[in-house]
This record gives structure tokens, sequence and C-alpha cells, in this order.
């Protein structure tokens, strides 16, 4: 790595470290977004069974880590914030004989081949929810990825939608007139483009995190030329019954936040 990169991997380190306390307070131990409309795709895209072996990349505060538990699975999860992992660890107190917390890059292959332990586990299942964005290189992960995972095994991740939801893409409701309904449009400006930009994840983090947002081709060729596969694809909506908060609100777009992808390894 050259030196500008790692001390721009070093600088998003001590964001995440700044950010953590935030972050903690924002997910909890769920009932938010990550939980309400991320985890059930996530989740149906898994299809865990108790005993299990599995790894979450870039697991934050550990909430989904510990719903893996819950699940039965054995849970290898890890974060490249010693804050983060510091605050997980705190939060867990069930299942604690199957959760093992790390400090992993997960830029860096080495470190994240090490998770397989000295026993040189292969994984059944392996998740990165909402993190890959927030990495300035992927390959090592999915490279590793494919490596760590039994033949048969999955890896489902999520990411802010790379066509309606980034820092080059603007929500615009307009109302042509007051007998008529408003529509909800996204303005995207770019994408083509693979760049890095800075933003917030959520308004109470102190600091502005690093954002790389890679258009799809960029982002899946990644993953099919380091030994994965997809097999499977979601785009949720956030529409439901209750009644959108404000116009910005995604319940309001027929566009999808965030795009879920399940890849195996090629064989
Ligand atoms: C938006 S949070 C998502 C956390 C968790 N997966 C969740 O759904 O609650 C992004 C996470 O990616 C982690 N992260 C960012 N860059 C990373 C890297 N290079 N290696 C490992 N973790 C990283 C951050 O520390 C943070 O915990």
């Amino acid at each position: 790595m050259e030196d500008h990169d790692k001390q721009i991997l070093d600088d998003s380190r001590a964001i995440w470290d700044a950010n953590a306390e935030a972050w903690d307070s924002r997910i909890g131990s769920g009932g938010g977004w990550q939980t309400v409309f991320i985890a059930p795709t996530v989740e149906q895209m898994l299809n865990i069974q108790a005993g299990e072996q599995v790894l979450d990349i870039a697991c934050g505060n550990g909430q989904f880590s510990r719903r893996l538990a819950e699940l039965g699975a054995s849970v290898v999860a890890s974060d490249f914030s010693p804050k983060l992992i510091e605050l997980a660890q705190g939060r867990t107190t069930e299942h604690v004989d199957r959760i093992t917390y790390h400090v992993t890059d997960a830029t860096d292959e080495a470190q994240l081949m090490a998770l397989a332990g000295t026993q040189d586990t292969r994984f059944d299942a392996a998740v990165c929810i909402n993190a890959i964005m927030d990495m300035p290189a992927i390959e090592p992960l999915f490279r590793s990825v494919a490596k760590l995972l039994k033949p048969e095994g999955r890896f489902v991740f999520t990411v802010m939608h790379p066509c309606f939801n980034g820092l080059a893409m603007g929500m615009q409701p307009e109302l042509d007139g007051y007998d008529s309904e408003p529509t909800y449009s996204i303005k995207v400006s770019g994408y083509l483009s693979t760049e890095r930009t800075m933003g917030l994840a959520i308004n109470s983090q102190p600091r502005k995190q690093y954002y790389w947002h890679r258009p799809l081709h960029v982002l899946l060729n990644s993953a099919f030329s380091n030994g994965l596969v997809m097999d499977r694809l979601e785009e949720p909506t956030l529409k439901t019954d209750t009644p959108p908060k404000s116009a910005f609100d995604w319940a309001n777009y027929d566009m999808p936040p965030l795009l879920f992808v399940r890849l195996r390894p090629a064989g």
C-alpha cells in the first residue's frame, strides 16, 4: 500500500473511532433501520442454520453478530475500529461463548485470512453490512472471502445503492400544482466515476467519514475477478403502510436505498 493510501486508511479508522460512541448509541441493540429494514432481507439471503460458522466483517457495534449468535451460529466478528470492537464486546452479554471479536482491517488480506484462526476454519457464511462503500480497496476482501468460505458457502453484503443513494445523488420531491400528487425523483449528477467523498452516515456523528462510490460494474466485477459468483440480488423498498415522515423519507420513493448481493465461491 502506498504511503498516501495508508494515511487515508489510518484517517478513516481514526474517524470511525471518533464516531464510535455516536454510532453505538444510534444502532444500540436494535430497533432502527439496521434491524427493521436491513436484517430481515440479509437473514433471508443468508439462511443461517444453528451450529454454522459465520464471519461478520466490519461488524460495527456487533448488533448483527449478536443476532447471528441468537440464531445459533458461531460468529467470528471483526472491525478495524478498536473503539467499536470494545463497544461490541461491552454489549455482548448473551451467547458469549459463540462470538469472538477481532480488530481487523478488511482491506488487508493477511489480517482477514488470520480470522481463520489456528484451526484454519472454513466458514459456512460471511456477511458485510453497509461497509464496503467505506473501504478504499475491496479486492482483498473479496479474494479472502472466496478462500475463507467452504465451497458451498455464501457471502451476503449490502451497500448504499450505487445508482440511487450517494453523495452525487439528491432527493427531489416536486409538486406541480396544489391539486396534484407530488412526484419523487432522484437527481443523479455522477455515476461512472469511482470517487472518494466525505459525508455523514448519521447526523449525530462528530466527524464526516470517507465514502468510496463504485459504479455497479466496478463493484461486482471486483467480486467476480476475485473468485466469487453472484446468485442472488435484492433491492427492497422502504415503502410501508405507515405515512412517510417527510418528503425526504425513502418510503416515498420507488427506488431502493440499498443493494443486497449474495455471492458464492466460483469453485
Ligand atoms: C456503516 S458501519 C456498519 C457497521 C455494521 N456492519 C452494521 O451494520 O451496524 C461501517 C463499519 O465499517 C467499518 N469499517 C470501515 N472501514 C473498514 C475497514 N477498512 N476494515 C474493517 N472495518 C471497516 C467501520 O468501522 C464501521 O463499523
